[in-house]
């Protein structure tokens, strides 16, 4: 039984339009955003619904073929990549959004919608879809339940495993199992979408899923603030959260490494405050009272300036307003213009501690590369902090040091070495440094039980 019989038989099964050679996909991109080495597939399966995914993985299954699932490919940590042995299987043609029901409020959606297009939905149909990211227009509903992907709105919404109440799936052996569950309670047994949040492709296809959608806000009110030193952020956000009515719906810390270097390097960005200062917070509350929001929003800002927690804000006066913050905080996206060889890291920790991590992690690379560039920024109000470091002269694939630097802090800090983004290949390794050994153990177990060839995704997470 060889790959090319597995090939044979997914072509005579699914057609030609399904299973694609690689003569036929041709240069198409297979690989995600994290730049991690990735070979080409032997094919590039193109399944158009469940049963279809049932049927080829039943067959891949049948000749022990490994497979690939592929989203939108926005990942960061190699986990669509490809070790050159497996089949590609992409949800692109399961784009479809199957319903809206504004009863129930829920959105039943194909795995391969993409997050902006469920977002779009829902905002016309008079409803808000709060999970947001800056890959927002490419990568897609399965991915983002695979990685269980956090981004903006965390502080108010959750991550994805909080927008879903039902998610069908295909299993190894070509099984299909959930549904699309409208359900908020349903404590019938184990929770099987809570395993495949988050696994990364490991232990099943997600296929279709019912997300939850949640009342439109009809009022926001953002703000770009400058603060003298990282116990004014954590102070800012504990008053934000206690004062704002409406409470906080995105609260985002960039050190002033990364905003300058953005602001320098990206010339469609202009800084928002005249004077520099040592950190900047976007700050955004969204609400359901236009009459008195933006009032409050001002009053409270006002009080934070007074008391010199805040050096300086700017308010945003319209919409179009609030996306240039928002383009400040969203040029991660624009990494490759300007530093395409950098190393990125997805870190947590209490958010207490997130400072001194912070300072700890870039004391310890400055001390070895004085002339890096260390950009932190974050996602603080969940404890998540990005930081980017990019070493002159430094190769792409060469981030061995930089990474036991920066994971030696986070366990003296006893954070995550992923907040969001995942293990894939590229953590694998540091895995036992953020999990117990019986944890891991507990991980392969489920992954032997659910897919016993080790037929999905092999190599990623454990
Ligand atoms: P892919 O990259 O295609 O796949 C990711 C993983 O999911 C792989 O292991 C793959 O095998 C698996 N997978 C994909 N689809 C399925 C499926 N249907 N069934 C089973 N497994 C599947 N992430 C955050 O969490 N927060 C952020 O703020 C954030 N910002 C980003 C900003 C930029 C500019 C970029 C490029 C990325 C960012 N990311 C962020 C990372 C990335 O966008 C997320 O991890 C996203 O959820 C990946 O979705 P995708 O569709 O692109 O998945
Ligand atoms: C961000 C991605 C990198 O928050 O997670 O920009
Ligand atoms: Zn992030």
């Amino acid at each position: 039984m060889s790959a090319l019989d597995a090939i044979h038989a997914l072509r005579d099964a699914l057609g030609a339009d399904v299973v694609a050679l690689p003569e036929e996909f041709g240069d198409k991109r297979v690989a995600d955003w994290s730049g991690l080495p990735s070979a080409r597939p032997l094919a590039l399966l193109r399944p158009r619904n469940a049963d279809e995914v049932a049927n080829a993985l039943a067959i891949c299954t049948r000749y022990r073929q490994p497979v690939v699932t592929q989203g939108g490919l926005t990942g960061l940590v190699g986990g669509a990549n490809l070790r050159g042995d497996e089949v590609a299987l992409s949800l692109e043609r399961m784009n479809r959004i199957v319903e809206i029901d504004a009863v129930s409020g829920t959105i039943t959606v194909e795995a391969g919608v993409a997050l902006q297009i469920v977002q779009e939905a829902a905002t016309a149909a008079g409803f808000y879809f709060p999970l947001d990211l800056g890959a927002r227009g490419s990568c897609v509903i399965g991915g983002n339940l695979a990685t269980n992907a956090g981004g903006n709105r965390v502080i108010k919404y959750g991550m994805m495993r909080d927008q879903v109440l039902g998610i069908e799936a295909v299993l190894a052996s070509g099984e299909i199992i959930g549904g699309l569950d409208k359900m908020i309670k349903n404590n019938s047994g184990y929770d099987l979408r809570h395993l495949l949040i988050g696994s990364e492709g490991t232990l099943a296809v997600i296929t279709r899923v019912v997300l939850r959608l949640r009342p439109k806000p009809t009022a926001a009110a953002t703000a770009w603030c400058g603060l003298p030193d990282f116990e004014s952020v954590t102070t800012l956000l504990t008053r934000a959260q206690a004062s704002l009515a409406a409470g906080v719906s995105a609260f985002e810390v960039m050190w002033a490494g990364y905003h300058d270097a953005v602001i320098t390097n990206l010339n469609t960005l202009r800084a928002p405050l005249a004077d520099a200062h040592p950190f900047y917070v976007l700050l955004e509350s969204v609400g359901a009272d236009p009459a008195r929001h933006n009032e409050a929003f001002e009053e409270f800002l006002g009080a934070m300036l007074e008391a010199g927690v805040v050096t300086d804000a700017a308010i945003a006066t319209n919409e179009a307003h609030a996306r240039d913050f928002w383009a400040i905080r969203d040029a991660p996206g624009e990494y490759q213009r300007f530093i395409p060889d950098h190393a990125a890291y997805d870190v947590s920790f209490s958010i207490a501690q997130a400072g001194d991590a912070a300072q700890r992690c870039e004391a310890r690379l400055r001390e070895r590369w004085p002339d890096a560039l260390v950009m932190t920024y974050g996602h603080l109000g969940d404890g998540n902090i990005h930081i980017v470091v990019d070493v002159p002269g430094m190769g792409k694939h060469d981030h061995d040091d930089i990474d036991r630097v920066i994971y030696d802090v986070t366990r003296e800090f006893n954070g995550s070495i992923s907040a969001e983004h995942g293990i894939g290949t590229k953590k694998r390794d540091y895995l036992p440094q953020s999990r117990r050994k019986a944890d891991i153990a507990a991980m392969r177990a489920i992954k032997t039980a659910l897919d016993p060839l080790g037929i999905l995704n092999p190599g990623k997470v454990v």
